[in-house]
């Protein structure tokens, strides 16, 4: 079963990679959910999703150490990702086309590699040890292992140098060293590759890539980094702007696509019709913590529930020497992640404004969301509004369906999560997840330094 899924994720891919051409310096992919957990049960799909999102907070805070699999605060479960969003990518020559899951929140890009790549608790199943397809570089005639004194060596390992060939130094046989790249509860690792990257109207030669020979606890499928580090995508490719729109997780199970769209070449990228938006925020530069220059800062200044605002200290607004604090937004995270003590108050705020329905403490109890009420015989049940303000003046005033979800017959709860992630001082508060933002066309305008969304139907 869990094979037979994991090809079907692979055809549903290639069924989807239909490159069509506008002009040079536009890149245009699709992309769609993967097919998402198997959890018929609604409050266990729920429960799956919520416990994903807290992973991944948990992994973007913290991703040098290993999670204690000991504590049982931490929650272990199938994969970190949650409802996620994948783009088929093509190495090699000839290519070899796979599905990637396209994280904002990494840099590497890497694939399943080898007959014998290992992975461990990678179903989307409960199942032990899948059988992922996965790029076999002895196919492939561009396929090089990356050497330590290439420069690209250096993306990935800056601190390593090779300490045994001088830089610059011709007659250095060393390989760059093999990678390990926690992840969520599990990691990866592998050797480092220089292979063509086929995109649908550019061929990119020497892309650097990761070769995973095996893996725990990952999504059976590779990982295309979309983070802001030198080795990621947009970095290799000088890529000015990226840029989709997010499929309503209606459309989960279906064969539906959106685009990605990818901008480079000399124009300058221009203000898009309808955008707000908002500067970046810088990152801040934590020794030990270079993880933190891959995010995507944004200044979320206020937040507004039924029009009024809550009341958050500013030291989770704004990330502080440590790397405490501040906003990201995150490709790879399903629910909204918040510090506990912005979460309390903006939960209490919509707790306060929605006395008169019925919470249903049994579906949070299930679904680990909360609020959740019973609107059983409300004929309209109106709900407070959920405004998220940035810096500049651009306001996210999310759809009712970007907050709510339905929880089983006649139950909504509220899809933002607020815990305690055990062992966690620094790291980002609030980490802004791709259910608030269905049905937005998001950009990531590199050049201009800034974040920018307008609502709008991506089907
Ligand atoms: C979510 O985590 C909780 C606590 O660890 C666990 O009891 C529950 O089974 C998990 N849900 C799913 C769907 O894995
Ligand atoms: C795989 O999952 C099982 C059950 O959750 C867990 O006991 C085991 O440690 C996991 N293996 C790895 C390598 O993560
Ligand atoms: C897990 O896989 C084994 C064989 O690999 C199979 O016998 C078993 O039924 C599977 N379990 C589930 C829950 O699918
Ligand atoms: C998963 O597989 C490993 C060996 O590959 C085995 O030791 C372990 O008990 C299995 N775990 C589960 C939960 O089936
Ligand atoms: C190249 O290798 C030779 C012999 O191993 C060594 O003597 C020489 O210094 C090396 N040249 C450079 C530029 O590192
Ligand atoms: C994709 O969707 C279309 C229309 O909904 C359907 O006709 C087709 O069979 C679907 N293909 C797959 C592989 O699910
Ligand atoms: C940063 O961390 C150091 C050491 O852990 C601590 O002494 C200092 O107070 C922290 N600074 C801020 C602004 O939190
Ligand atoms: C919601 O409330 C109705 C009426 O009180 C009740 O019949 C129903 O079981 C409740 N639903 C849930 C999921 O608790």
């Amino acid at each position: 079963m869990a094979s037979s899924s994991s090809s079907m994720l692979l055809s549903l891919s290639l069924l989807l990679l239909l490159p069509y051409i506008t002009s040079s310096n536009i890149i245009i992919i699709p992309i769609s959910h993967l097919p998402k957990n198997p959890h018929p049960d609604p409050y266990q799909h729920l429960s799956y999703l919520a416990n994903s999102s807290l992973k991944r907070a948990y992994h973007l805070k913290n991703p040098q150490t290993t999670p204690p699999h000991t504590n049982p605060k931490i929650p272990l479960f199938s994969h970190s990702y949650g409802s996620y969003f994948s783009i088929p990518l093509s190495f090699g020559t000839p290519p070899q086309t796979l599905p990637f899951i396209l994280d904002t929140g990494s840099d590497l890009t890497w694939f399943p590699c080898g007959k014998n790549y290992q992975c461990v608790n990678c179903s989307t199943h409960l199942n032990n040890t899948t059988k992922v397809k996965s790029f076999i570089p002895k196919l492939s005639s561009s396929s090089k292992t990356l050497a330590c004194v290439n420069p690209k060596c250096a993306m990935v390992f800056p601190k390593i140098q090779c300490p045994y060939c001088k830089l610059g130094s011709k007659n250095c046989t060393r390989r760059c060293p093999w990678y390990t790249y926690p992840y969520g509860s599990g990691d990866t690792g592998g050797s480092l590759l220089s292979e063509t990257l086929h995109l649908p109207n550019r061929r990119v030669p020497d892309f650097l890539v990761g070769c995973s020979i095996r893996a725990s606890d990952q999504p059976a499928a590779g990982i295309a980094g979309f983070g802001r580090g030198p080795a990621s995508l947009p970095s290799q490719l000088a890529i000015k702007k990226f840029s989709y729109c997010l499929l309503s997780h209606l459309f989960a199970d279906t064969n539906k696509s959106s685009s990605l769209v990818l901008v480079g070449g000399k124009d300058s990228v221009k203000k898009t019709k309808g955008v707000s938006y908002t500067p970046f925020v810088k990152n801040p530069e934590v020794p030990g913590r270079g993880h933190f220059l891959t995010y995507y800062y944004v200044g979320l200044r206020r937040i507004t529930v039924g029009g009024r605002s809550v009341k958050i200290p500013y030291r989770y607004l704004r990330p502080d020497k440590n790397g405490s604090g501040g906003t990201i937004v995150d490709s790879g995270t399903t629910f909204t992640h918040m510090a506990p003590e912005v979460f309390e108050r903006v939960a209490g705020e919509f707790e306060k404004l929605t006395k008169g329905y019925k919470r249903a403490e049994e579906v949070e109890a299930l679904t680990r969301l909360r609020p959740c009420y019973n609107v059983s015989g409300i004929e309209t049940p109106t709900f407070p509004s959920v405004t998220f303000h940035f810096k500049g003046g651009a306001e996210m005033a999310l759809p009712e369906e970007n907050y709510l979800v339905p929880a089983g017959w006649e139950v909504l709860c509220l899809t933002i999560r607020g815990d305690n992630l055990p062992m966690i001082s620094s790291g980002p508060s609030i980490i802004l997840g791709s259910f608030q933002m269905q049905n937005y066309h998001v950009e990531y305008d590199l050049q201009n330094e800034r974040f920018g969304f307008k609502q709008q139907q991506c089907n």
